[in-house]
């Protein structure tokens, strides 16, 4: 008999092939297709690819898009399929949450700060879904794409703090040739504000630039934003934090994150900065 006194020795001793998950709401672009090789390449040939296709209800507001969120499902399993997943797991609301809502998984500060400000309640949602995910479908990883940068380290401090026995992985932002990040909500831009959304990657460029040149944080985001506002029609924010979303450090890794408004779709993105010493 074994004595285990450590909670990574304990959770080390679970049995368990190698199982990568990606987590999605459906409306699959080339940046899931990226998290499934990715899945693929962390769980082995041996391994198993698991995708769930979740639009979860208790992540929308009131008045927000989950009712007409893009639904591709037969698509979507195209792309699953050409990506060699092993299994989709698409439950239904009423099934997932079949037991109740009443327990969720509260953020913490961290929750109500940037997306977490300009839509209360999300990252409860998010945290409770990914949690009732990780439980149901037992992965040894799962990977998560940095474009939605906040969600992203939210799920690690999660994961950290919850104990949960699973890898979080962080795979890079794909983006298009014009820089633009993908995402399944740029399918609600008409054709002139996609091309409007270019200005997102240029202000992005610009700020790495001026982090690179020795600019402050705070001249790093009045740069960014000049050139927002510019063409944006609202810009929610603008921040350098550090990588981990605390402040910003002198010098060193810190994230540019922002998020704008280009018609009516709210557009997110974030890069890594290297702040050079003035
Ligand atoms: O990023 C998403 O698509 C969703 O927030 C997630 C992580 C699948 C939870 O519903």
């Amino acid at each position: 008999m074994r004595v285990i006194e450590t909670v990574s020795d304990m959770q080390a001793d679970i049995p368990q092939n190698e199982r990568a998950v990606v987590m999605t709401m459906g409306a699959l672009h080339d940046g899931h297709a990226t998290l499934m090789d990715r899945a693929r390449e962390i769980a082995g040939a041996d391994g198993q690819v698991l995708v769930s296709v979740f639009v979860n209800p208790t992540q929308f507001g009131a008045g927000e898009d989950y009712d007409r969120y893009p639904r591709t499902w037969e698509a979507d399993l195209a792309v699953c399929a050409a990506h060699g997943v092993d299994a989709v797991f698409a439950p239904t609301a009423d099934d997932l949450y079949s037991a109740g809502t009443d327990i969720m998984v509260d953020p913490g500060p961290l929750g109500t700060v940037l997306e977490g400000a300009v839509r209360p309640g999300h990252f409860r949602g998010v945290l409770t879904v990914v949690a009732k995910l990780l439980h149901t479908m037992q992965p040894s990883a799962a990977l998560f794409g940095e474009k939605d940068y906040q969600q992203l380290v939210l799920i690690r401090r999660m994961a950290e703090q919850l104990n949960f026995p699973v890898a979080v992985v962080g795979v890079p932002t794909v983006r298009d040739g014009d820089g633009v990040a993908l995402s399944s909500r740029n399918a609600y831009l008409s054709d002139d504000e996609r091309r409007t959304a270019g200005v997102i990657p240029r202000a992005t460029e610009a700020g790495r630039a001026a982090a690179a040149a020795g600019a402050t944080p705070d001249e790093i985001v009045a740069s960014v934003q000049e050139i927002l506002t510019a063409e944006a029609d609202e810009v929610d924010y603008v921040v350098v934090t550090g990588p981990d979303l605390g402040p910003a450090p002198d010098r060193g890794a810190a994230r540019l994150i922002l998020a704008a408004r280009v018609g009516s779709p709210r557009l997110l993105d974030n890069v890594p900065l290297t702040l050079a010493a003035p």
